[in-house]
């Protein structure tokens, strides 16, 4: 629309900097923040005690061992971190072509969640619901013959997951598998149990990303898939109408809660699916987006607590409810000592 030139909608009537020009009323018209409250922390889980590993390709990330993981836990419900996402690193002799360990009881990741939701009732634990971790072949799912991954078997096991999870006490199960038709098979079960307060957070948009690969290392998944891909089940990066039928079909199924993976690089697609869908939406800030800015920063080339908190801001202007990232921690802390 062309207006006047003397309109109060053009330069001069108009000065946008007038109100950028005074922290006041920059902060008066932020239309985004980030708090707390905001943020999921993912940690890996190692079995044993007294164990701390460096994970290479995530500065600033260690595999802990239980024990460590209590201080940690402490901290995010003292800087008000309401989820805690965990992921476990499996021993190899427990890895099998099914992943059955997946479904073990007196696991390393149900036994956590006991531990966890007694000493911290009022932390929310999420776990992750896939099979790769416990898988020998380090895909997510069980195999044919030819190597194709079996939509409807693989969603079996997944179901004797979730609701070990659930039964062990954790408060979010997080399908991250990318199978069709699991959401919906595992609300099935979980009202079957009687166990209705579990929510489900679905990866609904989950993307064939490059950027999982410092992930792969923390979990030890790497080795074991090799060369092989995630193509038949992970979505084409190319794709964003495709994003948003898997978040329907999600819903439709039973899910709380739905997730955009990776991030940063797909801030189109959280947008697309908050102007769709009247839901709790979140973005998984993943491994390779977080060792890219700590990489970076590490040169010299960024200034990491500024890039740190631009990146989770921007999620939030995306559209997202929340942000699983491994700054958490971080952020948090930064948040707290800048209020
Ligand atoms: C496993 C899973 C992956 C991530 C979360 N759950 C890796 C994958 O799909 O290969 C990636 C998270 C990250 O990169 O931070 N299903």
């Amino acid at each position: 629309m062309k207006s006047p030139a003397n309109s109060l909608l053009n330069f001069p009537g108009h000065r946008p900097r007038r109100m950028r020009r005074d922290d006041w009323s920059r902060r008066l018209m932020q239309e985004n923040s980030v708090s707390a409250n905001d943020l999921i922390y993912p940690v890996f889980l190692l079995e044993g005690q007294g164990k701390s590993e460096a994970v290479a390709s995530m500065p600033g990330v260690n595999r802990l061992s239980l024990d460590l993981l209590i201080p940690v836990a402490q901290e995010c419900v003292d800087l008000g971190i309401p989820v805690l996402a965990l992921f476990p690193v499996i021993e190899a002799s427990l890895k099998t072509p099914d992943g059955k360990e997946a479904f073990n009881p007196n696991g390393l990741i149900p036994t956590a969640v006991r531990e966890l939701k007694t000493r911290f009732p009022n932390l929310g634990i999420m776990t992750d619901v896939a099979l790769d971790p416990y898988t020998s072949h380090g895909q997510d799912g069980v195999l044919d013959e030819q190597g194709r991954i079996l939509n409807d078997e693989t969603t079996a096991i997944l179901v004797k997951q979730a609701i070990t999870q659930a039964e062990a006490g954790v408060d979010i199960v997080a399908p991250s598998d990318m199978m069709d038709g699991r959401i919906g098979k595992i609300r099935e079960a979980l009202e079957q149990k009687n166990l209705i307060h579990t929510r489900i957070m679905a990866y609904s948009a989950k993307y064939a990303s490059a950027f999982y690969g410092p992930f792969r290392d923390a979990v030890g998944s790497a080795k074991n898939l090799g060369k092989a891909d995630k193509k038949t089940y992970q979505m084409d990066c190319a794709n964003g109408d495709e994003a948003l039928r898997e978040v329907a079909l999600d819903i439709s199924e039973g899910a709380d809660m739905v997730m955009v993976k990776p991030g940063m690089p797909y801030l189109d697609i959280v947008r697309r699916v908050r102007e769709k869908f009247d839901y709790p939406i979140y973005a998984y800030q993943v491994s390779g987006e977080y060792a890219m800015l700590k990489a970076a920063a590490q040169n010299g080339w960024l200034d990491h607590d500024a890039v740190m908190m631009e990146s989770l801001l921007a999620f939030k202007r995306a559209g997202a409810d929340g942000v699983l990232t491994y700054f958490a921690l971080e952020a948090a802390r930064l948040l707290k000592a800048t209020k």
